[in-house]
């Protein structure tokens, strides 16, 4: 890896649903102050970079996902002196931030598109996709068709998400110049990085029918990312690809492309769509992150480390048990990633083991995929009852109900009504608690990254796995010049793991453990240090 790869090594990045996070002035609403407001508790976590999702003006058609305005703050969010102030105060403790750069879409609102959609010989005109007619008959991500037809062009647009959200036609120079105008109005104000939205659909390829992976494809993050002012960005792309040579085409030091892609493989183990639950999915979870560690490390790549984000419901609740080992598999799951090779993200709320929420009916949803999934699922056959459950397994509201800082009304995001309900947990799941208890996730993940800070193997050392495929956990060593670290991770049932020659303990989760016993009881974690 060359210098610029490991320095980002020591990056830990926690990931901001602006929405959810908190808010300031009781409109029920999170916003940049809220944010302000708990930089000294992200400090105290041990994380030094902030990924912030869409703050852009947007009319919320997909919660921020359709910018009216980058440059521009969203009018329930703040005002650009917010954010100035926001960046001077992550600055001045040492914090970076990565802007959420939507560059595949803008909102219907957005001044190109009003301007685009008036006639068909305008500055604008070819900003986005227009036919004459649909040319194929892909379905949009949050259901109907992909065209929208514009009286007054007599024409469709494309859109890849919901009507409100127009594809960029990127095959026009002018607009590979607007999106570069951008990144460096951001860059100027003070951005660190930038996480890009579906990355991969850019370029499409229509020949191929896929709105994704085009021939232009990397000419364009190339215009973006592989310029002057933007060679000491942090970049990382999110970009459907699992095939090492793609992904090689991304992230290769050589390229001056993007830094690190989030790749789904291990939130997709073994299961047909994020709404049906998988079986013994910690061993398939194990082999994935097996595989790609081995495959960075060979090819000089920087991986992304993440089990939890705005689109998927918490990890701990469909993979772990977030009922009575929910400590355990919080903790477990922390370790078997976080201590890997590659760069952390940390989902707001992880820290403290957010579930998921249990509701039984759909007035307590917000999201448009949820809304779509249920109709589909309801059309399918399914009962309004089972199709509920589905959306309780997979919604993205999930991962979008407010932070629940306190056991105050309200949780301690708000005192207004809250934009979307709180998670049926609240009293049970909020930060207080956890750190009135015993058994403290908060605490263990402060533990955790203050050993992965302190100690150089865990940030840039090699990796190699040590159990083996019929096992039922995860052993795995970091190793830089003489130290040793040897991580052994249990999954849901007992195991003996003999540890004794691994050295030190470091770091467990059962406080009852002493050393080097070889029982492991459910979710168990121990780290050595020979
Ligand atoms: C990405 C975002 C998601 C959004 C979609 C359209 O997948 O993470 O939240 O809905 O792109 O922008
Ligand atoms: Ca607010």
């Amino acid at each position: 890896m060359n210098e610029k790869q490991l320095s980002f090594l020591d990056l830990v990045i926690y990931q901001i649903y602006p929405r959810s996070f908190k808010d300031t002035n009781n409109d029920g609403i999170g916003d940049l102050k809220g944010i302000i407001s708990k930089l000294d508790y992200l400090c105290d976590l041990g994380v030094n970079a902030i990924w912030l999702c869409p703050c852009y003006k947007s009319p919320n058609k997909d919660n921020g996902y359709d910018v009216a305005d980058y440059r521009d703050i969203m009018d329930e969010f703040g005002t650009m002196e917010d954010m100035r102030v926001l960046i001077r105060e992550m600055h001045s403790r040492g914090m970076k931030l990565i802007m959420d750069l939507v560059p595949n879409h803008t909102s219907d609102k957005h001044k190109w598109f009003i301007e685009s959609r008036k006639s068909k010989d305008n500055p604008y005109s070819d900003y986005y996709y227009w036919f004459d007619k649909p040319i194929n008959d892909w379905r949009a991500s949050f259901g109907g068709s992909v065209w929208e037809y514009v009286p007054e062009r007599d024409q469709y647009y494309l859109h890849s998400y919901t009507v409100g959200q127009p594809d960029l036609n990127w095959d026009n120079p002018k607009v590979v110049k607007e999106m570069q105008d951008v990144v460096d109005f951001w860059v100027d104000m003070g951005a660190d990085g930038f996480r890009i939205d579906v990355i991969d659909q850019i370029s499409k390829d229509f020949e191929a029918g896929r709105n994704c992976f085009g021939p232009n494809l990397h000419k364009y993050i190339n215009a973006l990312f592989g310029r002057e002012k933007t060679a000491h960005l942090f970049t990382v792309g999110e970009c459907w690809a699992n095939d090492i040579e793609e992904i090689k085409r991304h992230i290769s030091a050589d390229r001056n492309e993007l830094s690190t892609l989030f790749q789904f493989d291990h939130l997709e183990a073994g299961r047909s769509e994020k709404f049906t639950p998988m079986a013994d999915s910690l061993v398939t979870v194990r082999d994935i992150l097996i595989k790609w560690q081995s495959l960075t490390q060979q090819h000089q790549l920087l991986y992304s480390l993440f089990t939890d984000n705005h689109d998927n419901s918490p990890f701990i609740s469909r993979i772990g048990n977030d009922k009575e080992l929910r400590y355990e598999s919080a903790t477990c799951i922390a370790t078997m990633f976080y201590l890997l090779k590659g760069v952390p993200f940390i989902y707001q709320g992880q820290e403290f083991g957010i579930s998921s929420s249990h509701y039984d009916d759909m007035s307590y949803f917000d999201d448009v995929e949820s809304f779509d999934m249920y109709n589909r699922l309801v059309d399918s056959g399914l009962t309004e009852k089972e199709a509920v459950e589905k959306i309780n397994f997979g919604g993205r509201d999930n991962a979008r109900r407010p932070m629940p800082w306190d056991n105050s009304v309200g949780g301690g995001f708000s005192e207004a009504k809250a934009w979307i309900p709180l998670s049926s947990r609240v009293n049970e799941i909020n930060l207080e608690n956890d750190l009135n208890s015993q058994k403290s996730i908060f605490r263990f993940y402060k533990a955790m990254l203050s050993l992965r800070k302190n100690n150089i193997a865990f940030r840039k050392g090699g990796f190699k796995a040590v159990s083996s495929d019929g096992d039922k956990y995860f052993v795995f060593e970091r190793e830089y010049k003489n130290e040793t670290f040897t991580v052994v991770c249990n999954f849901e049932q007992p195991s003996v793991i003999e540890c004794k020659d691994f050295g030190t303990l470091v770091l467990n989760n059962y406080s009852d453990r002493v050393g080097a016993e070889s029982s492991f009881r459910p979710y168990e974690i121990a780290v050595f240090k020979a």
